[in-house]
């Protein structure tokens, strides 16, 4: 087992020991390495001032880059990774391209969000994403700026978009450095009286949690991280799920999806597309690029949320959950998962493996709506996913699945009563709307009002009729689908 965090920062190689398995990378870069560059804005993960890039190898001799927000991420993350800070990106007195192109365009005035908008592109630029101008904005989504205004920040990423792309024979040596550091053994990291294992299989994830039931595991730190910067919370035991690697595995097959619990949103996100285009669009819409690269959908799961985003889309798909301990492995119905305001059925030292969910078939009728005061980068206020199967016009099947109206994610079933066997019009989404205060007595929080969730909820129904009763859908969308 290795004891000390072995990465390169830019180009150097650092070999950590004696540092808290929960320091932040952003406080790391801060205090130990007097890299200032980097800014703290929020400590959630909300304004992107944070951005840094990670690297990592990508199984196939390459690397992979990703934005994250440094002030939630823990430090033992960048076990066997690159960090790339804004401190790396000017060589030899010369800006990077994306810098100039924020000079160039004026994008920045107090400078404080700068090197966030920087890294931030940078990752764009170094993914070849920055070519159209929404693109770009979606691109943005998790960076604040409170005074130049974002036109002339798209304008420099569209620009920087243009510039030369990053040199293949740079990326190579990084990925060789990267191999050469990896020792292939799992990290196990001991300092004043905390500890993280950061295991490489599945099998060792079962090992290490089955002996140490009471550790918290971690797996993009989009929830665990703000348990640390914002409650304060002190983590004796922590298992890293960052390097487990077949945990990262999804199969898109022919009749279904199983994705690995660990696969971050962001990789999910084109095979959950493909189930159908408005979990893509939910997806757009799912926190920012920084947290879907990190955040993973076993931990969107297993947090036990009322309001997270996949688990209402994934019961009304009929999802399956597989839960694993030891060697023993079991598999349930996702909604028998969420017991109650944070209680799942979850043993100690058992941890989420896969979900699987079924493919539509041309009989279903599906969508999900996300409602949310912002568009971009918002946690929901109501997220409704409904599955209709029909015969010829009549409903033989009703999966409705609500969000932010219980304590959990949760079916509708005296909704789904008034659809079973009724004819698919307006009339039966009429009645169902009445049932649904049978189903949800939900709260006022800062979010919604109770009257407000119940009302939208209920219009949501009346809505997916309004756009399944004809095969030419009316235009309900702010933005409509490709
Ligand atoms: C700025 C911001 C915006 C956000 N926006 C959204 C949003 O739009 N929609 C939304 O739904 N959520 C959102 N979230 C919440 C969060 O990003 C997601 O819930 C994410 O999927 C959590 O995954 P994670 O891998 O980061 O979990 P972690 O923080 O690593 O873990 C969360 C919990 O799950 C447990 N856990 C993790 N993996 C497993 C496993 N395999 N087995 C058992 N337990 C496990 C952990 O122990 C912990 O209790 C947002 C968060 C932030 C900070
Ligand atoms: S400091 Fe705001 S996202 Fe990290
Ligand atoms: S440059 Fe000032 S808030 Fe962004």
């Amino acid at each position: 087992m290795g004891a000390a965090v072995r990465f390169l920062l830019g180009g150097e190689e650092r070999v950590l020991t004696g540092v808290s398995p929960t320091l932040t990378v952003l406080e790391y870069l801060r205090r130990h390495e007097r890299r200032t560059g980097t800014k703290e804005g929020c400590a959630e993960g909300d304004c992107g001032a944070c951005t840094v890039v990670l690297a990592e190898l990508d199984g196939a001799g390459g690397l992979k880059h990703r934005a994250v927000n440094s002030c939630i991420q823990f430090v033992p993350v960048l076990h066997g990774r690159q960090l790339l800070t804004v401190e790396d990106l000017a060589t030899n007195g010369s800006l990077h391209p994306v810098q100039q192109a924020l000079v160039d365009e004026h994008g920045s005035q107090c400078g404080f969000c700068t090197p966030g908008f920087v890294m931030q592109l940078y990752a764009g630029w170094l993914e070849g994403r920055l070519t159209d101008r929404q693109g770009v904005k979606d691109w943005l989504a998790g960076n604040l700026c409170r005074c130049t205004g974002y036109g002339p920040i798209v304008d420099a990423g569209l620009q920087a978009g243009r510039a030369e792309p990053p040199d293949t024979a740079d990326l190579a040596r990084t990925a060789e450095r990267l191999a050469a550091i990896d020792d292939g053994g799992m990290l196990h990291v001991v300092h004043g009286g905390q500890q993280v294992f950061q295991p490489r299989s599945a099998d060792e994830l079962a090992e290490v949690y089955a002996a140490h039931a009471d550790a918290v595991l971690v797996a993009g730190a989009t929830d665990v991280g703000l348990w640390v910067t914002k409650q304060h919370r002190r983590l004796s035991t922590l298992i890293d799920l960052t390097r487990v690697a077949d945990l990262a595995v999804l199969d898109d097959a022919e009749e279904g999806l199983t994705i690995g619990a660990t696969v971050s949103h962001r990789d999910a996100t084109a095979a959950l597309s493909r189930l159908h285009p408005d979990i893509g669009e939910m997806m757009r819409r799912f926190a920012s690029i920084q947290i879907r690269n990190a955040g993973t959908v076993g931990g969107n799961i297993a947090n036990g949320s009322p309001i997270g985003d996949l688990p209402p889309v994934l019961i009304a798909l009929d999802a399956r959950l597989t839960l694993r301990r030891g060697p023993e492995r079991r598999e349930i119905p996702l909604e028998d998962f969420f017991i109650g305001y944070g209680k799942q059925d979850r043993a100690p030292g058992e941890f989420v493996e896969s979900v699987y969910a079924p493919r539509l078939h041309p009989d279903m009728r599906f969508a999900c709506y996300k409602l949310s005061k912002r568009f971009d980068q918002d946690i929901s206020a109501v997220m409704g996913a409904f599955r209709v199967t029909l015969s010829g016009d009549m409903v033989i099947g009703a999966r409705i699945a609500f969000g932010g109206m219980a304590a959990t994610p949760k079916r509708a079933p005296a909704t789904e009563a008034a659809l079973a066997g009724a004819r698919f019009d307006e009339i039966a989404f009429e009645r169902a709307a009445v049932a649904l205060p049978e189903d949800f007595s939900p709260i006022t929080d800062m979010r919604a009002s109770a009257a407000y969730r119940l009302r939208a909820a209920q219009n949501l129904l009346r809505r997916f009729h309004a756009e399944n009763r004809s095969p030419k859908r009316p235009a309900t969308r702010v933005l409509e689908l490709a």
